[in-house]
């Protein structure tokens, strides 16, 4: 299967079969992740693996993971990404979403279902899950085997902006 036929097939799952996922796949996703780019290459990303009854409760008061059997939190270590000099912008957002689409595409490929969440309760997720001041939980990724119909990867013609409205060439144009 080609890089777009894959990124036409993955869709947010939002409801999982209650089936575990494999140790040997876990490893390939956080393999994934550990090679993706980051700025600078300082790979700032600090994964949290949660797949355990007691770990879904802390989770379960900070989002809705949709039940999904494996979730990664990706967080970003705010005192080892690299910050633009010019503007003091640093890349953790960046960073850890690189990691994080990388680990979702591997996850894809290998035939699981994710959803990516943002919407998730900052200050619980860093209190249940004891994080440092100066780690910040940027992306939750849930990871497990689809239940339901998948979404179908022609969706797209119609959920998606045309290229035309997305892109200019040599000057920006909309
Ligand atoms: C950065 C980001 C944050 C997202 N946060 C959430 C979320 O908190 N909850 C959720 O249900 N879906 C979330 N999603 C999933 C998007 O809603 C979904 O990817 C988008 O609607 C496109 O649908 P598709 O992935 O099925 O093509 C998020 C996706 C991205 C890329």
């Amino acid at each position: 299967m080609s890089f777009l036929e894959l990124a036409k097939k993955r869709y947010a799952v939002r409801n999982f079969l209650t089936k575990p996922v494999e140790q040997e796949k876990l490893k390939v996703i956080l393999e994934a992740g550990r090679v993706a780019p980051t700025g600078a290459n300082k790979q700032p990303q600090e994964l949290i693996v949660v797949q355990e009854s007691s770990g879904f409760e802390k989770l379960k008061k900070a989002t809705n993971f949709y039940g999904a059997p494996l979730v990664i939190i990706v967080c970003g270590n705010k005192n080892t990404v690299w910050t633009r000099p010019y503007d003091g912008k640093n890349l953790i957002d960046i960073d850890t979403s690189i990691v994080t689409d990388h680990m979702m595409m591997q996850a894809t490929e290998l035939g699981l279902g994710t959803i990516w969440i943002c919407y998730f309760r900052l200050d619980v997720v860093k209190t249940e899950f004891n994080l440092p001041e100066n780690i910040e939980p940027v992306n939750i990724l849930g990871i497990g085997y689809a239940s339901g119909k998948a979404a179908s990867p022609d969706r797209h013609g119609k959920m998606r902006k045309p290229l035309s409205e997305i892109v200019s060439y040599e000057t920006f144009q909309h």
